[in-house]
């Protein structure tokens, strides 16, 4: 099936049912279209396999992990979500952080027992099978060569994220070469992790495999997604996943975002509430076709796509820039700089205050204010 038929048999699918709909769709679709442009990129010429939570009955899930102790270092987003899914499907997991710090206050909160399912991170590890580093990428750096000698044979590494192992030159994270090192990212931050998994949806997640000693790392790596709240599940490498992350986080998603707003309301004092309630929601749901259709006639084609190629050509360099800058590492070295200082969490607050102060997000709260459904 070519990759353009089967986005439109999605959308269709979408169309139909989108909170009921099944994924099964998407499984085994082979994406056959490919594009060439000069700037590097992710070709889409590959066939795609998506495992699916139905691959993992929860009575299957349990026997394949029940000699298993899940370790979970770090409780920050993503730890707090999947420890949570985790545990509430029975699966046996501990929790290891800092002693008095945080993360230690809050996996308390959350039920976990010190001395029972929380540990100070050394002695999570020694309890654990799969160690799962979930420290922010800085404190994964930082920590690397006390906890290494921790990560003995018969072990699996978990992650997140590609970055440390990746960017190893970098971070200092040269895994230990007789375990099995996998990867397991969700594609959302893990308050969204916890939130879909409690809706009994399940967020999706790209899985890799960096080493596999066992032969069974794959199958592992497929286990782990469910057991951390996924729905389904993309294969991918640790390279492309960290170069995909690092570009659409830095990209469209929040650089991108915030200056398309910001400029766009310097030129005209132009509020976003449209886009964020009512339009961007439905690119979400059913794509930007939909989304064209769904405006008024006065509104949609040909206006935006004889713009959209403006904004195509004024982002490119921007985008092609930010591109080169993650592959070669600069933003890994910015991240590791900022994340690794003492005072991380009041300097990333400083820079939330900034942007809280702009007068377009002031605005914004203003306008969010006088929603009906806020003022009921
Ligand atoms: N957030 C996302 O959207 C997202 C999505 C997919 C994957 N990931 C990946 O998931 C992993 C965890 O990310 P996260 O967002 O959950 O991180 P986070 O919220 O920043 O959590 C940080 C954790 O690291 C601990 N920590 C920080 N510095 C430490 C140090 N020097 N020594 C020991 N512990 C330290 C913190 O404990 P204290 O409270 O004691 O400081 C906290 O438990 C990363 O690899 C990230 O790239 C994140």
């Amino acid at each position: 099936m070519s990759f353009a038929r089967s986005a439109t048999a999605l959308k269709a699918i979408a169309r139909q049912a989108p909170a009921v709909r099944s994924y099964s769709a998407l499984a085994r679709r082979a994406a056959t279209a490919s594009v060439s442009r000069s700037a590097p990129q992710f070709v889409v010429n590959d066939s795609e396999v998506v495992y699916e939570r139905s691959d993992w009955p929860l009575p299957k899930l349990q026997e394949y992990l029940k000699d298993e102790t899940l370790a979970m270092i770090g409780y920050g987003s993503q730890g707090h979500g999947q420890g949570l899914n985790a545990r509430d499907q029975g699966i046996n997991i501990i929790v290891g952080v800092r002693e008095g710090g945080q993360s230690w206050k809050e996996a308390i909160e959350d039920g976990w027992v010190p001395g029972k399912t929380l540990f100070p991170i050394e002695e999570a590890i020694d309890r654990g099978t799969i160690i799962m580093n979930l420290l922010s990428d800085a404190a994964q750096s930082q920590t690397w060569d006390q906890l290494k000698p921790l990560i003995t044979k018969g072990k699996t590494l978990y992650f997140a994220h590609g970055f440390s192992v990746v960017f190893a030159k970098d971070t200092g994270v040269v895994c230990p070469e007789d375990v099995d090192v996998i990867l397991v990212a969700p594609k959302g931050s893990g308050r969204t992790v916890r939130t879909l998994f409690k809706e009994g949806r399940g967020i999706n997640a790209s899985i890799a495999v960096h080493q596999d000693v066992t032969g069974k790392a794959k199958e592992k790596a497929r286990a782990l997604a469910v057991a951390v709240g996924s729905g389904y599940a993309y294969e991918t490498t640790f390279e492309k996943e960290v170069y995909s992350d690092l570009y659409g986080e830095r990209g469209v998603l929040m650089g991108g975002i915030q200056g398309m707003f910001k400029a766009q309301y310097e030129a005209f004092n132009e509020t976003v509430e449209e886009a964020t309630q009512s339009l961007f929601p439905l690119i979400g749901a059913y794509g930007m076709d939909y989304m064209f259709a769904a405006c008024s006639s006065d509104h949609r084609p040909p206006w935006c796509p004889r713009l959209g190629p403006k904004f195509e050509a004024a982002n490119r360099p921007v985008f092609e820039a930010l591109y080169a800058s993650v592959k070669d590492g600069s933003e890994t070295r910015r991240s590791l700089e900022f994340n690794g200082r003492k005072t991380y969490r009041e300097d990333f607050q400083k820079e939330l205050d900034e942007i809280d102060a702009q007068e377009i997000w002031r605005a914004g709260k203003t306008v969010r204010a006088l929603r009906p459904d806020v003022k009921a």
